[in-house]
């Protein structure tokens, strides 16, 4: 195709230049569409499938054609999750700078995996690498991988973990592998998102074999119970804490249980998909206290950065587990003579997209200050909604809002309050003001509500805390 581009005499007639003209026409719309669009799009799956499906094209389309045709069938059935009153999950907006990052890293089609491939993806790397271990208040000695989101930086910091604490036990388990290994003990706490089990379960170590510790009120791991299981066994140790929880947004207490792990000479691992973020503001960092004392941190780009998907960081105080773990060598993978840091060394994956100019542009667009500003600014919202929600009798507000995660049940008068939660939610969804998800917490159902996105204002809060009351007080 590059060849034919250029084969056009005016650049304006290339198939590239005409698609990325089309989408960006098409892209233009649906910003300027973005806060006052139905959150949830209105087509149905099988109005999706039918105009999104048929059959394979029996030769080639025109380029701009495809573009135009994908964008009109698309465009029923695409969330507004970028756009300021999408609450679900834990999802990020895309800052301006990102979007047209991610345009540019597909234009120049850079991969992140040998210096030789792309000497700008690599540096880009390097420095956002050292701004981020700045930013967070991690050591500026760790190294640091880019890859696909917080479940694959678990992946990887464990990985690191395992190889390093087999090392230390006279075991080489990337060539001799986990059978006849030192048995390995995890300890994470009781509310520990799924993703590290699942991570865990990569690496050959069964749910069943994770040691729960208990969990308080908020989901933060119980110092007590962590003393307990560490006291209860010996061996090479791993400790998953985690800072924020995917419910209640709280944060397990990390400078107690950074005493505790090396204590017992155990590895300590932060999640910290959203919470490690705190790190970044003066007046949240005290939820965070202590965890720079860590072995390995993960977070997500795509969560509170508003990086556009998928981008997430996985940051190692130990370089040398870390790349032993990941690096693959072959004769055609060259490597650069002087040693720089090669992006291929530090992820799971030998080929990927360049996702450092993205979070380099959303650190340099947003600064220090940006940076701060924004989580903060979530936070307040979500102590808004909150604020607001419970004024109405029948709402409770389940968890200490201490980030950016509100917690809502409904509680009628009579009848069932997990009923009662279930048909409000589903009236927010139909009314397609805001978008929230559902969740249980301790055993009660909940509506979750995540402020993670850098458009949201106190309007938007507003609005969509109206529809909540309206859906909460309308009969069934
Ligand atoms: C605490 C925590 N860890 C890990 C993850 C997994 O992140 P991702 O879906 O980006 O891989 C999440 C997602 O919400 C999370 O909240």
């Amino acid at each position: 195709m590059a060849s034919e581009d250029a084969r056009h005499l005016s650049i304006d007639s290339s198939p590239t230049v005409r698609s990325l003209s089309r989408a960006f026409e098409i892209a233009r719309a649906f910003i300027e569409s973005r806060a006052d669009r139905a959150v949830w799009p209105t087509a149905t799956l099988d109005e999706l499938r039918a105009s999104l499906g048929g059959e394979l094209p029996p030769g080639p389309i025109d380029s701009a054609d495809v573009v135009d045709a994908l964008a009109r069938a698309a465009e029923p059935g695409i969330v507004a999750t970028t756009g300021p009153r999408y609450f679900g999950f834990v999802t990020g907006g895309a800052l301006p700078a990102t979007v047209a990052a991610e345009w540019l890293t597909a234009v120049w089609d850079q991969p992140a995996s040998l210096y030789v491939l792309s000497p700008a993806a690599a540096v880009v790397e390097e420095v956002a690498a050292r701004w981020l271990l700045d930013l967070l208040g991690l050591p500026a000695g760790a190294s640091v991988g880019f890859v696909t989101g917080c479940h694959m930086a678990n992946f990887t910091a464990l990985a690191a973990a395992r190889l390093e604490l087999l090392r230390r036990a006279g075991w080489d388990v990337e060539a001799d592998g986990l059978q006849g290994a030192p048995r390995l003990r995890v300890i994470v706490g009781d509310e520990v998102h799924v993703s590290v089990i699942g991570a865990l379960r990569l690496l050959g170590i069964g749910s069943r074999q994770v040691v729960r510790a208990a969990a308080d009120d908020q989901g933060r791991m119980r110092p007590d119970a962590l003393a307990e299981a560490l006291a209860a066994g010996e061996g090479p140790t791993i400790v998953c804490a985690q800072a924020g929880n995917v419910n209640s947004g709280a944060f397990d207490p990390l400078d107690v249980i950074a005493t505790l792990t090396s204590r017992h000479g155990a590895w300590l691992h932060v999640d910290g998909a959203f919470g490690l973020w705190a790190a970044a503001s003066a007046s949240l960092k005290t939820h965070v206290r202590g965890v720079e004392r860590a072995d390995s941190w993960a977070t997500d780009a795509h969560k509170w950065l508003n990086v556009p998907y998928d981008s997430g960081l996985v940051f190692v105080r130990h370089p040398e587990a870390h790349r032993a773990a990941m690096s693959l060598g072959a004769a055609y993978l060259v490597r650069s003579g002087n040693e720089p840091r090669e992006a291929m060394d530090w992820t799971p994956e030998s080929s990927r997209r360049a996702r450092g100019f993205a979070v380099y542009a959303a650190l340099r667009s947003l600064g220090r200050s940006g940076i701060e500003d924004l989580v903060d600014r979530c936070c307040r919202l979500a102590r808004r909604f909150a604020a607001r929600l419970i004024e109405e009798p029948s709402i409770q507000v389940l968890n200490d809002v201490v980030l950016n995660q509100v917690l809502v049940r409904v509680v009628p008068p009579a009848g069932d309050a997990d009923v009662a939660t279930r048909d409000a939610l589903r009236r927010v969804q139909d009314e397609r003001i805001c978008w929230l998800g559902g969740s249980r917490w301790r055993g009660l159902d909940a509506m979750r509500i995540s402020v993670s996105n850098w458009s949201t204002t106190e309007e938007d809060v507003d609005r969509s805390a109206d529809s909540i009351v309206r859906a909460v007080r309308s009969p069934r």
